[in-house]
């Protein structure tokens, strides 16, 4: 399972670098807004630091707008994926992306319905919002996994990316199903690596070693 970091924010991306567990990031407007600033300059950044694929969203709400969006942010880096919204315009944006060889990472996607279109229509990635799901009480990871059946049976090759994660559960729900991709927040990433018996056992170890020195 690849892991992807959500944020546009470069502290945590080089931090998450330096662990080594970065396979890629996302980003959308609402985290590049976060960070203040010229987005475009961030999104360069984050493109200098990052192999791996980087998606920046558009922000027209026309296919038109959308395909010309994409185009400028498919020149920023061979690495980008133009991140492109599950609504009709975005469907038609996806048809022309594909043709021009640009990658996509289909967003906003609430149904595996969604996710079997943007599949038909050769996207890249789909990113199914399981945490926002969860707050309606609608079981995000039940639909990554009927999206995961539907993609299996008719042999689609358009990646899973868990989105909206809050949680390790999350993380971990989706690398059961087998999802390709998790995109996730620092603090998740920290939570994935802590556990409070890894903390105490070490701290034993590290107690016993010390009082077996001064003994000797
Ligand atoms: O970047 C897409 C998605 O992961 C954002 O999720 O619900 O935390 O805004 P959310």
């Amino acid at each position: 399972m690849q892991f992807f970091l959500d944020t546009a924010n470069l502290s945590q991306i080089r931090e998450a670098e330096e662990l080594g567990l970065v396979d890629g990031v996302t980003t959308n407007p609402t985290l590049l807004a976060r960070e203040g600033g010229d987005w475009r300059s961030q999104a360069r950044e984050i493109l200098k630091i990052v192999d791996g694929p980087v998606s920046l969203e558009v922000v027209s709400e026309d296919a038109e707008g959308m395909i010309r969006e994409a185009r400028d942010l498919h020149a920023m880096g061979k690495n980008v994926v133009v991140k492109i919204p599950m609504i009709r315009e975005g469907l038609k944006a996806l048809k022309v992306l594909r043709g021009d060889g640009i990658r996509t990472n289909v967003t906003l996607i609430f149904s595996p319905m969604q996710a079997l279109l943007a599949a038909k229509l050769g996207a890249d990635y789909v990113s199914p919002f399981v945490g926002r799901l969860d707050a309606i009480s609608r079981g995000g990871m039940e639909i990554v996994s009927q999206i995961r059946e539907i993609y299996d049976n008719y042999g689609f090759d358009t990646k899973i990316l868990v989105a909206s994660v809050r949680n390790p559960m999350h993380v971990l729900e989706g690398a059961l199903i087998g999802a390709d991709v998790a995109t996730i927040p620092f603090a998740v990433i920290e939570e994935l690596i802590r556990h409070p018996l890894t903390d105490s056992g070490l701290a034993s170890f590290l107690a016993d070693w010390k009082a077996f020195q001064e003994d000797g």
